[in-house]
């Protein structure tokens, strides 16, 4: 199985003890895995790959895997309530557990990683079928989630033993994505060099670009971020944690959400994001909204673009530049789609702007305000709680401020103004 990533230059070899092949597969723990994998096909261009479950002779799970050019996604469900994926969807609902990285010696990863501080998560081991082996080991990372090393150089089947060929005559065609560009880990307050160090010291990564609060932030939620690579630059690891604003931080509120630490997004590269979004619009995906009056004074803030920008404003498509080229970034939940710019480099060399525009959800999410911290998850939320009572003035002072800007001004301004309301 072709498995190789797209073409990407070397950062630095020459200390590279953990050489890694790029990303093998995401799993997610969902739910209904089956619902799942029909929401990933028919959405974003999938394609059925393999199963496993008891018709193959796994009696607690099911698990569905789909592929799309270089990206394999497993969506695994619990058979049972009692059993530790339900465990794990009971507090986190759908979630990122494994991020799986593919190596030429998973038991040499596996030695390298623990002797350096790694903690293990699963012994080595083989794996075996008509099909050849695939050795596996597997060591802990942030919050639940996992890096499973994957060696399959002796391994000719479809994805790994156990796993069957998952026929369908169901096959909408591909979007046009192409392979995990990077993967966005969200860490609690104060933990985000911690964690940096974590991927410096036992998988060998560097800290290729480091924002601060001041270079993401809205006007009132903030986080830091330092984009973690490893030697050759096909796996990067972006680490967030939340940083103090006006009002909560975005990685604050994931934190609150997700129950812990956890993948905040997956980014997935297409050679062709203008074609790619119209295609997954087309299949009812749904994007953030971008305002026009952002490409206004984009070109004053990256320079000029060979793109033709009316198509890129048409889809709400926002547009960085790095040192060398320009990339273009399209958000939507949980996953972001990216035309990426050089390879080398990470793609946001401007986040601002991209911060910005993600946090408009925000006008309709009550919680994100720092003001009612603590109602949402009070388990004596009750129509007396004076907290309740103090939130529901505050809502409908807000709304009636709201109101009567909608009266008074234009639309364009409208939206400005309450969005300091909301936040
Ligand atoms: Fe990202």
């Amino acid at each position: 199985m072709n498995t190789s990533t797209l073409e990407t230059p070397s950062i630095n070899q020459s200390v590279d003890f953990m050489p890694l092949l790029g990303t093998d597969y995401v799993e997610l723990y969902v739910g209904n895995a089956k619902q799942s994998a029909h929401y990933y096909k028919t959405a974003f261009g999938f394609q059925s790959l393999a199963y496993a479950g008891p018709e193959t002779g796994v009696r607690d799970r099911v698990s569905y895997v789909l592929i799309q050019d270089k990206i394999r996604l497993v969506l695994t469900s619990p058979l049972n309530s009692t059993h530790p994926i339900a465990e794990h969807h009971k507090k986190h609902g759908d979630g990122v557990k494994v991020l799986a990285l593919w190596v030429d010696d998973a038991y040499y990863a596996y030695e390298e990683a623990t002797k350096r501080g790694g903690k293990s998560y699963m012994e080595p081991q083989t794996l075996n079928d008509e099909h050849g082996e695939v050795r596996l080991a597997g060591i802990h990372t942030y919050g639940e989630v996992v890096h499973i090393f994957v060696e399959r150089k002796n391994y000719s089947g479809i994805f790994m033993p156990g796993f069957v060929a998952w026929k369908s005559e169901y096959n909408p065609k591909p979007t046009g994505l192409k392979y995990v560009d990077h993967c966005v880990g969200n860490v609690g307050w104060n933990q985000m060099n911690p964690w940096v160090k974590y991927y410096e010291d036992v998988l060998g990564f560097r800290n290729i670009l480091s924002f601060d609060d001041k270079d993401i932030s809205t006007e009132y939620s903030a986080l830091m971020s330092k984009v973690m690579s490893n030697g050759n630059g096909y796996v990067k690891f972006p680490i967030n944690e939340p940083a103090e604003g006006k009002k909560r931080s975005q990685v604050e509120e994931y934190l609150d959400f997700y129950e812990g630490e956890g993948v905040q997004h997956i980014a997935v590269a297409t050679n062709n994001i203008i074609e790619t979004v119209t295609d997954l619009k087309s299949r009812g995906v749904e994007f953030l909204k971008i305002p026009a009056s952002y490409y206004e004074t984009v070109l004053d803030r990256v320079g000029e673009i060979d793109e033709d920008l009316k198509p890129l404003s048409e889809l709400g498509i926002l547009i960085d530049r790095d040192d060398e080229d320009i990339c273009c970034k399209y958000f939507l939940n949980p996953s972001k789609i990216v035309q990426p710019c050089s390879s080398k480099s990470y793609n946001a060399k401007a986040p601002k702007v991209s911060a910005k525009e993600i946090s408009r959800p925000c006008l309709k999410r009550w919680n994100w305000n720092k003001r009612t911290e603590g109602i949402y998850k009070n388990p004596d939320f009750s129509i007396l709680n004076i907290s309740y009572l103090i939130f529901m003035i505050e809502m409908w002072s807000s709304l009636m401020i709201l109101f009567s800007m909608l009266l008074n001004m234009k639309f364009e301004k409208v939206w400005y103004n309450a969005h300091i309301y909301c936040i």
